[in-house]
């Protein structure tokens, strides 16, 4: 699922969440990917946003909040410009994963699952990237990388940075 961060507001807007709901034809069965729009539009799915799509879809709060509640990666604050997410599984443990987490919260001063005061970085820690003969893994805006080390991790944050 891509639901890379988009930019940081995800103040209350009605309108635009209408307007997604809209563009897929107010139809339940959109839900996952209306929500996957609503994350891209305004970098997270609040609270509010829930009572929005629920009503345009004519579906119940509970269903609405049960999709964004099971899907860890839609977020209900907003993330950061650059979302890193490490590798924590033992595959990835046994080749360098704890020293890596260790420079990374240093370098963007932010525990697992927090985002910075600027709202640059978001870090967060996953359970398999998929890419477990190649770890340590870790992604950088949904951007893989194997062997990953602090050094390759930095020139892909600058990167997206630059954006
Ligand atoms: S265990 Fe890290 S990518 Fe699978």
């Amino acid at each position: 699922m891509d639901t890379q961060p988009g930019r940081q507001r995800c103040a209350a807007d009605a309108d635009e969440v209408r307007g997604i709901c809209v563009r897929h034809d107010r139809r339940a069965d959109a839900l996952i990917e209306i929500l996957i729009d609503v994350q891209h539009a305004r970098g997270c799915v609040a609270d509010a946003d829930v009572g929005v799509i629920a009503e345009a879809l004519n579906l119940s709060l509970a269903e609405v909040h049960g999709v964004r509640s099971f899907y860890a990666d839609f977020s209900t604050t907003p993330k950061g410009r650059c979302v890193v997410k490490l590798c924590r599984a033992e595959a990835c443990q046994s080749v360098g994963s704890d020293a890596l987490a260790e420079q990374l919260r240093a370098r963007l001063g932010v525990e697992f699952g927090q985002t910075s005061r600027d709202g640059m970085h978001t870090l967060e820690a996953v359970y398999c990237l998929g890419n477990c003969a190649l770890g340590p893994a870790a992604m950088v805006n949904g951007r893989l990388i194997g062997r990953a080390d602090s050094e390759r991790i930095d020139a892909m944050i600058t990167e997206v940075g630059n954006d």
